[in-house]
């Protein structure tokens, strides 16, 4: 399916219409032109046994007045559209019709790690991740091995191009501080989603050997992800996990939540399922906007149908209308090694990947506006072709620590970007001043 057919088949939606009321402003100035005209030629007709100098005065007149009616017209057609970029301003789902923010973020104790460090927006971080590639001596490109990464070993396999400084390397203390700023986060998709999530575990609990229940001395490094010792049989989905209870993740300050679906077939169930988890937040969390996150593909037949109708129509429909509303995110199918079985090639070699996120890439905007930002609440895309083209897989589809905990430390310093940004809307709920920490006050006692 080329995208070509699916959007002539649709609207025609490669070059933007213009704002409805400019559209009609335009219509209303030729019309005005039409009858203006009439009416001066009528007048020319009257006065037309007139002298030559009276004629050309009149002449003048008819030029300035028409003019002046023109410039009238003009300005208040700029006006008219500021008015309707300002009040209609693209809403996600089309349905709705305000710019109010309705993104929440909460109050943090470090200072952005990310944001103001450089000019890079939040969608520049982006267009400049889809660019990545990977550097000739990056650690992404080892072999696996048995070997048994501490946390402290990261760094990253690849500089980001197109103007964006190198992205930050979070500590346990920031990234609980960071994700403690947003309702949680919510992530869900196949194998490659879940690696992602044990990445993001370990460095919030500190632990090489975080992404699993209970220590086996067994689970770290690229033996958490190669699959060869069962870790995934005991890997964390949720911070809530009782068996986390003697040390909570974050002391219990971060929700988050793994949900394994290796492809979404059920358009109703997608967003009552983020809102069960979403309601069983604590009341200071829920005020916050959560953070949705997900990647379908290989188990999906390589069809753009399935996030379209299981994903994007459901989740931009309740967004919509929100609040606090989430942020988006869909991370993009990965490059696939050079030893993906042969068997596999035909449906999942580097032509059909590419042309899947490109498919992605071309009807998510049609689905959406396009003039809101990501803080404001619009769904972005984080690709992740080119930081694993190149990289070693151990099986052709998945791979290790390092590109995990590079893809994990991505998406931290994104919300890095979307805090700052978020915050200078003026989105951000700060309630520490009511409710100081280790202070008794009533207003927040119950929360
Ligand atoms: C939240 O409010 C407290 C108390 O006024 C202040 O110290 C803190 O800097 C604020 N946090 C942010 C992120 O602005
Ligand atoms: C963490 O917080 C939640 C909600 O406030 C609570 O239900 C749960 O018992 C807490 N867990 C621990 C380990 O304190
Ligand atoms: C939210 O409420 C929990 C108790 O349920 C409390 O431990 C935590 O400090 C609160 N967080 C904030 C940011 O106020």
């Amino acid at each position: 399916m080329s995208y070509e057919m699916l959007s002539t088949s649709e609207t025609d939606r490669d070059s933007p219409p213009l704002p409805l009321p400019l559209r009609q402003g335009h219509h209303r100035r030729t019309q005005l032109w039409n009858v203006g005209t009439f009416v001066l030629v009528g007048i020319v007709a009257v006065f037309a046994g007139m002298t030559h100098a009276d004629s050309s005065r009149l002449w003048d007149s008819l030029h300035a007045e028409r003019e002046r009616i023109d410039n009238l017209r003009a300005d208040q057609l700029v006006q008219e559209a500021k008015l309707s970029v300002a009040a209609g301003g693209g809403t996600a789902g089309g349905a709705g019709g305000s710019s109010m923010l309705r993104t929440v973020v909460g109050g943090r104790s470090f200072a952005p790690q990310y944001y103001g460090q450089g000019t890079c927006s939040s969608a520049d971080f982006l267009a400049s991740i889809a660019k990545i590639t990977v550097n000739p001596d990056g650690s992404s490109r080892n072999l696996p091995t048995d070997n048994t990464y501490e946390l402290a070993d990261f760094d990253y396999s690849f500089d980001l191009p197109a103007g964006c400084p190198k992205p930050h390397v979070f500590t346990s203390a920031e990234a609980c501080d960071l994700v403690d700023a947003f309702g949680g986060i919510f992530l869900r998709g196949d194998s490659l989603m879940r690696h992602i999530t044990n990445a993001l575990f370990m460095t919030l609990r500190n632990r090489r050997d975080g992404a699993v229940q209970q220590d086996q001395d067994v689970c770290f490094g690229d033996r958490m992800f190669d699959d060869q010792k069962d870790c995934r049989k005991i890997a964390l989905y949720d911070s809530q996990d009782k068996t986390l209870f003697a040390e909570p993740v974050c002391s219990n300050k971060t929700w988050l939540y793994f949900e394994q679906t290796p492809c979404p077939v059920e358009p109703s169930a997608y967003v009552p399922k983020f809102l069960d988890w979403r309601s069983q937040l604590p009341t200071n969390k829920s005020s916050l906007s959560t953070v949705v996150i997900q990647s379908f593909g290989l188990h999906c037949h390589m069809l753009t149908s399935i996030p379209i109708f299981g994903v994007f129509k459901p989740l931009l429909t309740h967004a919509a209308s929100a609040f606090p509303r989430p942020f988006l995110l869909w991370l993009g199918l990965s490059a696939p090694g050079s030893n993906k079985p042969v068997e596999y090639l035909k449906t999942q070699g580097a032509n059909q990947i590419t042309k899947y996120n490109e498919e992605i890439r071309a009807i998510l905007p049609t689905l959406q506006g396009e003039s809101e930002t990501p803080a404001q609440g619009s769904m972005a895309i984080m690709e992740t072709y080119g930081m694993t083209d190149g990289a070693k897989s151990f099986d052709g589809t998945h791979y290790m620590w390092q590109v995990n905990m590079e893809k994990a430390h991505l998406i931290l310093n994104y919300l890095d970007l979307l805090w700052g940004e978020t915050r200078a809307l003026g989105g951000l709920w700060n309630l520490t001043e009511l409710c100081p920490p280790g202070k008794f006050s009533y207003q927040c006692s119950q929360q």
